[in-house]
């Protein structure tokens, strides 16, 4: 496990497994320029290369032995691994702390492919509330049809999650920041129930980044990523990431091996890149997301503001206890129904339409239209979201012309 938080930020310091000397570990942000990479590449780039191959040849029989014997290690086929792959890996492990990390081909194929793994028919999973809704969807339709069986509780109730624990119970569940309100869970609470009951848990953090929260150092067994979001940061590639203890991830990635959720090379490139400038982009995505959040909650025509950091959310202090930033998405409810949230979406100027979240260029959208669309408003409240809720993921924009947008968008 990451130490323990020594400044008090929330966030532990990063331990860099490739650096392998008894040195001072490296902040945030040069690991994220650094960790992970080799300083000689190939060909001797300064940049790690795009290896853009689907197979890997071998000498000779003898070689290929070596292989499955593990005598050596090599590549082997594209479904196994790649090269840049393996670069990102490492260097999104170092910024989480985690022994090791698993790239899949989209977040939701980090979901299914670690319930996939961890679960077997009559077995029990215990999920928090808010989440999103293809999670939902997978738990409660997919995995059903398996005959696993799903209990969803409130975020928040740490009795009804220890009570939902079965016998059969492998696994529980949960985002922080949930999607799409920001609830955020005690992870240290969450970790405690697990392991006072013998099960694994897992938090999808794509809301929060590394940068801003590392729950294996609060002692969760697996974190989840939709890298496609805030670890990409640009809205250009689609990636998902699992990361934990060797132990773990490797019963993950065998799995993948056979289903095949695997990450483009390319897509590995571009997450590398990415994740270098991962700190800047979320410091200022936090700053840029506080002052809107602030900004909405004193607004007359804003009914409520769901944003970890604001002191009137429920999970301020716990979120204060284990979070360095409050993360780059505000929720808010406006005060009207679904067509006023509409016309206040509309008239935006900055932020876009667009499902998604997480990269420089803010997307505005309300659930209700997008990942619920097909519900009707009894439907939607009945899994918790509201008509007049609106969705806005902040971009790397100036915050003052964030504010002056949503100020005219909301004074029409
Ligand atoms: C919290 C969370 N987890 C997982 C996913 C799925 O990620 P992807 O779209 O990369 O499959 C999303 C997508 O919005 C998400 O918000």
């Amino acid at each position: 496990m990451a130490a323990r938080d020594p400044q008090g930020t929330g966030v532990p310091p990063v331990d860099d497994p490739s650096r392998g000397d008894a040195g001072t570990p490296p902040g945030f942000g040069t690991a994220a320029v650094h960790a992970g990479e080799p300083r000689r590449k190939s060909g001797n780039a300064l940049t790690t290369p795009i290896t853009q191959t689907a197979t890997y040849t071998f000498a000779d029989t003898q070689e290929l032995r070596d292989h499955f014997e593990h005598r050596i290690e090599r590549e082997e086929y594209g479904r196994y691994g790649n090269p840049t792959q393996r670069i990102a890996e490492h260097k999104l492990a170092a910024l989480e702390g985690a022994q090791d990390c698993l790239l899949v081909s989209s977040g939701m194929a980090a979901v299914t492919t670690t319930l996939f793994a961890m679960l077997s028919r009559g077995a029990h999973v215990v999920v928090t509330d808010d989440s999103y809704r293809r999670t939902r969807q997978f738990l409660n339709q997919t995995l059903h049809r398996y005959g696993i069986e799903c209990s969803t509780v409130p975020a928040g109730d740490y009795e009804a999650i220890a009570e939902a624990i079965r016998p059969n119970t492998r696994i529980l569940i949960s985002e922080s920041p949930t999607n799409p309100y920001n609830r955020i869970l005690d992870l240290e609470r969450f970790a405690e129930i697990g392991r006072r009951h013998r099960v694994k848990t897992a938090i999808d953090a794509t809301f929060a980044t590394p940068y801003n929260q590392r729950p294996l150092a609060w002692g969760i067994d697996l974190v989840l990523h939709s890298a496609t979001k805030f670890l990409g940061g640009h809205n250009d590639l689609m990636a998902g990431a699992v990361l934990g203890s060797a132990d773990l991830v490797d019963g993950i990635r065998a799995l993948q091996g056979v289903t095949g959720a695997v990450i483009d090379p390319f897509a590995a490139y571009l997450l590398i890149r990415g994740l270098k400038t991962l700190a800047l982009r979320i410091e200022r995505q936090n700053a840029n997301a506080q002052t809107l959040a602030e900004f909405l909650e004193a607004h007359p025509k804003v009914r409520r503001v769901h944003y970890a950091g604001l002191p009137s959310h429920p999970e301020h202090a716990v979120a204060r206890k284990q979070m360095r930033g409050f993360g780059g998405v505000v929720s808010f409810e406006i005060d009207g129904d679904l067509d006023a949230a509409s016309r206040v979406v509309d008239a935006c100027r900055i932020p876009r339409i667009a499902p998604s979240l997480g990269g420089v260029e803010s997307l505005i959208e309300q659930p209700a239209l997008m990942s619920f669309y097909e519900l009707t408003t009894e439907e939607r409240l009945q899994v918790g979201i509201k008509d007049n809720l609106i969705r806005y993921s902040v971009g790397i924009e100036d915050a003052a012309d964030l504010v002056a947008d949503l100020a005219h968008a909301l004074g029409r």
